[in-house]
């Protein structure tokens, strides 16, 4: 799909319209005029086309990703509120992602005695980056005993995300109820919506233990994202005076936020540390170069801190060349535009579709010379410094920007520099076709394994 969009914005120039199906988008791809309409005017680019799948999976105009409008915006402000609490004063978020940094280490250690030759260090950080947003949002993490039910949710995710480009899916989207009328597409109603119907029982069921367990009189500080959001609920409903239709915090809010949390913070950030350890892999000396700054820096095998960070350039920018390099979101979201505009001249009457491609910005030659080239020293200045030029925006700009990317960040920082201080990660015996990149949705290294060694 990038690599599409890239053609096209060679033969088409920076501002397009592509069709996806019947529907028109229009697509920015150069820096300036990105931040002139997305960052500056940004209420005029916060709209979200609606999709009527989300009728059935969402309940309606919930959750964080697809909704709109005040409740978007309350829910939005709040669950930024929550992180940023839980990253301040006690400092949850690093104790959390910490905790599985450590288990995953020591799994690894546990492989490597027990005379593993080679694993797949995709699924251990799979489950890890699970445990993490499931710790955040449920506060527990899927240990020895839960590995199944991480299975559970994450095969959903995974069906959830790859809908999205069947073209069975995108047809129906029209009118779901209608279409199911018709012979194919009423099995595959049948199959969806059951799909849908599991992920809701279990989510309901879980926030629904959770109301039993939290004592809601107390005025205890929150310790997870759904005891917060009761919290709230319970305030507003003493505080009185929140009419059932006007309720921005009800239960399909909550359950369609919880789901939003998972599917957009679980895939992306451990695809993204797949990729790292990937390129580790393929470019030994960027391996290396990892690997003497940790032994100047570091120089023993304690675990490494966000106090660490601001000494390890090279890491920062191993982090940000993946990024970039692995060009995750091939295809942005879409957004609505939610009052008539003008770009270049060009009229936008309202509710036009239209995005700003991550991904052809990442892959420009104007912004990155030898875009195709993995070259981690690109972000470091000439005292070896890591810097962050505007152009590097993998996690989208303006008001939808993505809502987890102080809590990704995070989670790649404490990976990444911990996985590279204890190991040494090599090709495995059989390296034809090794991580190669498949769009499932996002950009995904094919099933990998990896020899991997000790460094202390
Ligand atoms: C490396 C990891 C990640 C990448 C590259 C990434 C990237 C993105 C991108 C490109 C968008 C769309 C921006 C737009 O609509 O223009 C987005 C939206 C979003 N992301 Fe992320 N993301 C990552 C991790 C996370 C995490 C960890 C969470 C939550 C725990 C998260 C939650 C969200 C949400 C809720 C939205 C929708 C925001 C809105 O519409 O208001 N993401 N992300």
């Amino acid at each position: 799909m990038d690599v599409q969009l890239q053609k096209w914005k060679k033969e088409y120039g920076d501002i397009h319209t592509i069709w996806f199906g019947d529907r028109a988008i229009v697509t920015l791809h150069d820096i300036p005029t990105i931040l002139e309409t997305f960052v500056k005017d940004g209420e005029t680019y916060a709209g979200r086309p609606h999709q009527k799948w989300d009728d059935i999976i969402r309940e309606g105009n919930n959750g964080v990703v697809f909704s709109e409008g005040p409740k978007w915006r309350e829910n939005r402000r709040f669950a930024l509120h929550v992180f940023r609490n839980f990253g301040l004063g006690r400092n949850i978020m690093q104790e959390r992602v910490l905790v599985e940094v450590n288990s995953l280490i020591t799994d690894i250690k546990d492989e490597i005695l027990n005379g593993k030759q080679e694993i797949s260090i995709h699924d251990t950080i799979d489950i890890s980056v699970g445990s993490i947003i499931n710790n955040l949002t449920f506060g527990y993490r899927y240990g020895k005993d839960k590995k199944d039910e991480f299975q559970h949710v994450k095969q959903f995710s995974t069906t959830l995300v790859s809908q999205f480009s069947n073209p069975m899916y995108r047809l129906m989207d029209r009118d779901p109820e209608y279409y199911k009328k018709f012979p194919i597409c009423n099995s595959y109603y049948k199959y969806f919506t059951a799909e849908v119907q599991k992920i809701k029982d279990f989510f309901y069921n879980l926030i629904n233990e959770h109301r039993k367990a939290i004592n809601l009189e107390s005025d205890e500080d929150p310790t997870d994202f759904v005891e917060a959001y009761l919290r709230q609920q319970h305030k507003l409903k003493m505080e009185g005076g929140v009419k059932e239709n006007e309720n921005n915090f009800d239960d399909a809010q909550l359950y369609a936020t919880v789901l939003d949390l998972w599917v957009a913070g679980q895939e992306t950030t451990s695809n993204t540390l797949a990729w790292v350890c990937a390129y580790l892999i393929q470019y030994p000396e960027v391996q290396q170069n990892l690997h003497k700054e940790l032994d100047e820096v570091i120089g023993n095998d304690r675990i490494i801190t966000l106090d660490d960070k601001s000494n390890l350039n090279y890491v920062n920018a191993v982090i940000a060349e993946t990024q970039r390099y692995c060009n995750l979101a091939t295809a942005n979201l879409f957004h609505r535009v939610t009052k008539d505009t003008k770009i270049h001249g060009y009229n936008i009457p309202v509710d036009t579709i239209i995005t700003h491609q991550v991904s052809t910005v990442l892959m420009n030659e104007k912004y990155f010379p030898e875009p195709e080239k993995f070259r981690p020293e690109r972000f470091l200045d000439e005292n070896g410094k890591f810097f962050q030029p505007p152009e590097l925006i993998p996690f989208g700009v303006g008001k939808r920007a993505c809502l987890g990317e102080g809590l990704a960040r995070l989670e790649l920082y404490l990976f990444t520099a911990n996985i590279a201080n204890q190991f040494k990660l090599n090709y495995p015996t059989e390296k034809k076709d090794f991580a190669k990149r498949l769009l499932k949705g996002s950009a995904v290294p094919s099933p990998y394994l990896c020899k991997i060694q000790n460094r202390f």
